[in-house]
């Protein structure tokens, strides 16, 4: 085992990592990266067919987000944000005000998406106080949702393998049913349901909207909870649901925002204007830590007094980071210049015509896709859906697999997928399905 390996294992503790499994599996040593691929010590390449979790947007070592930062760390590498302003957050905010749906004018920094989702949730929280609606004091979410791993976030969370544990510390929320459609709880299927899921929504804002300042929601995918792809119409009756019921829509589009589901947002392609809207992850495409809570000017006004007491009592030290506003400056300016919706589009397109083969496989109980991210469900057995039991590793398999094959597939449970990155090419498209193919093709399980 080489020194630099040694010295992780004495020293580091990785997320989201049982670091006991890294004496038999450690971790891989990455020496560079370019483009769509990663490169180890050895000179190994990896697809980063997962965008590095799910934040590396137009690939890695792209000269014009490079060219950005050196010339922003030229100027200034940071100055604090509470009485000083600096002209990369300035034009970053103009720029988000312009780009996100009707009726976000305000953009508030933090760095990173956990943050970003508890800015917007205690800033709800405040408004209602500032209007002197003093109840509001609940949120609402759905079961498998993922905001982040910050308190308030895993309140909001509901995916039981990570949060469970941490229940004792959370405060109250609700929670409605996932549109999960292939395990759907009431037994439907889209063609002929009446979005039951929603219904029990309503059933709980009837109830309790006076206890509740905001529903939170991931809008179309629900990434973390097993890359969960629902229709545009439920976020569409949430949206009306939050109007019906007085509370705030907040939009988490940290996994889904700048154009990973096919249009910049998610909430476009449902054409909801929510309260609130949470960015992180791709924003700076990848390069830099980087969060960004927008709300509209009714939410801002509230705070706008010469009442102290209403002041927003909230920041990060490294919140609007100028190298980071201004890597996702030169991020945003490339979906013009590089046309990279239309590439996601082509790179969506390809997608659709491997998972239409994947669907076949013995193992592939459902896939499911939208943009960039596609998602294969692995059951032990099509026909009843059942899954396979955790503790047959089945991801973990895969990922294995994924890695001989130089694909990197950090699967989530029994769910494979891609999140893949703008900046493929056609050649490099067809090699990483062809490559997946055979992934699949050697997954072997007992039975
Ligand atoms: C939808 C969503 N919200 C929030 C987060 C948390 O972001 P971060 O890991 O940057 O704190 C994630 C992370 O995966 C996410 O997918």
């Amino acid at each position: 085992m080489d020194n630099l390996i040694q010295k992780d294992m004495k020293y580091v503790w990785h997320p989201y990592t049982q670091m006991k499994s890294s004496e038999e599996f450690p971790p891989i040593v990455v020496k560079r990266a370019e483009g769509g691929k990663i490169f180890d010590e050895n000179g190994k390449f990896y697809y980063d067919t997962i965008s590095s979790w799910w934040c590396n947007l137009h690939g890695h070592n792209h000269p014009v987000i490079k060219r950005a930062i050196k010339k922003q760390l030229d100027e200034f590498e940071h100055v604090m944000f509470a009485g000083f302003t600096h002209e990369s957050a300035v034009k970053l905010a103009e720029k988000l005000v312009f780009m996100t749906p009707d009726g976000l004018d305000k953009v508030f920094f933090s760095d990173n998406g956990s943050t970003a989702v508890e800015v917007a949730m205690k800033m709800s929280f405040q408004y209602w106080k500032n209007i002197k609606k003093e109840n509001k004091h609940c949120f609402l979410s759905l079961d498998r949702a993922y905001h982040g791993d910050t308190v308030a976030a895993m309140s909001v969370s509901g995916v039981d393998l990570f949060n469970k544990k941490f229940e004792p510390l959370f405060f109250k929320t609700f929670k409605s049913p996932a549109p999960y459609c292939y395990r759907c709880e009431f037994l439907k299927c889209r063609e002929t349901c009446q979005m039951e899921c929603a219904n029990e929504m309503e059933k709980i804002l009837e109830q309790n909207s006076e206890k509740i300042s905001a529903i939170i929601i991931e809008p179309l995918l629900m990434a973390a909870g097993g890359m969960i792809i629902y229709p545009p119409e439920f976020l569409k009756r949430t949206k009306e649901l939050a109007v019906k019921y007085n509370v705030h829509l907040i939009v988490d589009e940290v996994a889904t925002g700048f154009g990973r589901m096919g249009e910049m947002f998610a909430s476009e392609i449902a054409g909801v204007s929510p309260d609130f809207m949470c960015l992180s992850k791709a924003i700076t495409s990848g390069y830099l830590p980087l969060g960004a809570t927008l709300m509209t000017k009714e939410i801002f006004e509230s705070f706008y007094d010469e009442d102290s007491a209403k002041t927003f009592y909230h920041g990060h030290t490294f919140t609007a980071n100028p190298v980071a506003c201004a890597a996702a400056l030169a991020s945003i300016e490339l979906f013009e210049t590089e046309g990279t919706l239309e590439k996601i589009k082509y790179i969506s397109g390809k997608l659709a015509l491997f998972l239409a083969r994947a669907a076949r496989f013995p193992l592939v109980g459902d896939v499911r896709m939208k943009g960039v991210v596609g998602a294969m469900e692995l059951v032990q057995d099509k026909a009843t859906k059942k899954p396979f039991d955790p503790g047959a590793m089945i991801g973990m398999d895969v990922y294995k697999l994924g890695l001989e094959n130089n694909l990197l597939l950090r699967p989530l449970g029994n769910v494979i997928y891609f999140f893949l990155p703008g900046c493929l090419s056609p050649v490099e498209l067809e090699d990483i399905f062809t490559r997946a193919e055979g992934v699949l093709q050697s997954i072997r399980v007992e039975k």
